[in-house]
């Protein structure tokens, strides 16, 4: 879980789960051979249990996933001269969450994640575009529910770093690690 001190920490930093408009963030995951690999994706939420993303079961992430659930992201915020880091383990959310983040999506990404398939982007694009038309138009709002492949992912964090640029002085990292062991957090202070 993370601690009560760190949750405040990114209560300053993240958006507002409620927020409509959702951070991008750099995940990298690490493929079955061992090679790495990153792409931007929205944050879903979080809470103490975690940092929650969603995306397509056939994906290339999703298969990273499952031969390695492990992950990292980070995301900058270059004008206020801050960046967080953070590297976890990750798991899959219960079908019920995953639906209700589906439910809470823009009308755009709900009708993308059905649509995002590869049959459908070899179309050209008036093709795809009055396909898309029709499958709205068959769909009215609030009928849709998530697609087979809708996944939801969570990243456990153990650790989490942020980073902080100082004008006229050099940059700084503050370092929380969770003991394996004991789940206890401990802080560091490290250089940018
Ligand atoms: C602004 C932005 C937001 C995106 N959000 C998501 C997302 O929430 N989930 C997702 O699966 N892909 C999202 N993508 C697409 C991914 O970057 C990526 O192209 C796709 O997921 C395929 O990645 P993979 O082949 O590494 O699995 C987003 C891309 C951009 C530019």
């Amino acid at each position: 879980m993370i601690s009560a001190e760190i949750l405040a920490v990114l209560a300053e930093w993240l958006p507002a789960n409620d927020d409509p408009a959702r951070p991008l963030i750099s995940l990298a995951t690490v493929s079955p051979t061992g090679v790495p690999d990153s792409r931007g994706v929205l944050l879903t939420d979080y809470d103490e249990r975690g940092f929650t993303f969603h995306t397509d079961a056939a994906s290339r992430k999703a298969r990273d996933l499952a031969a390695n659930p492990v992950a990292a992201f980070s995301i900058a915020w270059p004008e206020l001269f801050l960046q967080l880091s953070v590297q976890g383990s990750v798991e899959q959310v219960s079908p019920a969450d995953a639906a209700s983040a589906y439910a809470a999506r823009s009308r755009y990404l709900q009708l993308l994640a059905w649509l995002n398939t590869a049959e459908f982007t070899a179309l050209p694009l008036p093709e795809r575009q009055s396909r898309w038309a029709a499958f709205d138009a068959a769909h009215p709002e609030g009928t849709l529910l998530a697609p087979p492949g809708w996944a939801g992912y969570r990243l456990r964090p153990h650790r989490l770093t942020f980073w902080r640029g100082v004008p006229l002085a050099a940059s700084q990292r503050t370092e929380y690690t969770q003991d394996a062991a004991t789940g206890d957090w401990s802080v560091g202070i490290l250089p940018g």
